[in-house]
C-alpha cells in the first residue's frame, strides 16, 4: 500500500520534471527566435533593441544605410521631433552592431533620414506595393512579428509570393 503511493508520487514527479523542462525549453526558444548573429555583436543588439524600440518598432539595420544610424546615434538630443537618451557605452554597442549590418551610402547621395527615402530599403521590396506613406507602423502590416524584431516571418498573403 505505502510502497504503490510512494511510486505513484515518483511517477507524478517524473511527468511534473518533464513538464518544466518543455516549459523551460519554450521558453528558451522564444529568447532564441532572434536571428543568431556572431556573439561579438549579440551585446550590441541587445542594447539596440533597449535603447531604440518603445516610441516606434526597432527598425532593422539594413534598411538604412550606416550613415543615417552614425548621424541618428551621434545626435541622439535630437532625434526628429523628440530627444532620445542613450549613454555613451551604449553608443558605442549599438554603433558597432548596426555599423556591421547596414552598408555605406554611395558618393554624394542625399543621406535619408526616413525610411521611405533609403535605396536600401526600396531594394529589399522590390515588386511590394508599399503603403503612403511609409512609416514604421506600417511594417506589421506584412511583416507578421514586425514588433519582435523578426522580418522574415510575413503574413500569409506575403508568405509564397514570388
Ligand atoms: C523617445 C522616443 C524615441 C526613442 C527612444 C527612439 N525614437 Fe526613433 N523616432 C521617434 C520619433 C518621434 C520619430 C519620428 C516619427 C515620424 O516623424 O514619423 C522617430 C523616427 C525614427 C526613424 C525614422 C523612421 C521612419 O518612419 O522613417 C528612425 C530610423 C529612428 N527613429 C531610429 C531610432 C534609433 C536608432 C533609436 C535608438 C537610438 C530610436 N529611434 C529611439 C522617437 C523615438
Ligand atoms: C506591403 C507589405 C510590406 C510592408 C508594408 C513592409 N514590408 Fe518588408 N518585406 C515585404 C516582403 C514581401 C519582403 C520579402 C521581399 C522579397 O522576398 O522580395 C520584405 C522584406 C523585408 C526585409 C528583408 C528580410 C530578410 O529576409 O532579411 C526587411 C529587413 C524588411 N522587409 C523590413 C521592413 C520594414 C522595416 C518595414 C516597415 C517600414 C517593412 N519591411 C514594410 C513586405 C513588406
Amino acid at each position: 500500500m505505502y510502497s504503490l503511493k510512494r511510486r505513484k508520487t515518483a511517477r507524478l514527479l517524473v511527468i511534473l520534471g518533464i513538464f518544466l523542462c518543455c516549459l523551460g525549453l519554450g521558453w528558451s526558444l522564444a529568447a532564441w527566435s532572434l536571428e543568431p548573429i556572431p556573439e561579438r555583436f549579440t551585446a550590441g543588439r541587445e542594447t539596440y533593441l533597449e535603447s531604440c524600440k518603445g516610441c516606434h518598432i526597432a527598425i532593422p539595420p539594413q534598411v538604412m544605410p550606416t550613415e543615417t544610424w552614425r548621424k541618428l546615434l551621434e545626435k541622439p538630443q535630437n532625434h526628429y521631433s523628440t530627444s532620445v537618451d542613450l549613454l555613451s557605452l551604449s553608443q558605442v554597442l549599438i554603433w558597432d552592431y548596426l555599423r556591421a549590418y547596414s552598408r555605406p551610402l554611395y558618393k554624394d547621395e542625399p543621406l535619408p533620414l526616413y525610411l521611405e527615402q533609403s535605396r536600401y530599403f526600396k531594394a529589399l521590396h522590390p515588386r511590394v506595393p508599399l503603403p503612403q506613406p511609409l512609416t514604421e507602423k506600417t511594417c506589421a502590416n506584412c511583416h507578421l512579428n514586425a514588433n519582435s524584431f523578426d522580418f522574415r516571418s510575413l503574413t500569409p498573403q506575403w508568405d509564397n509570393s514570388p
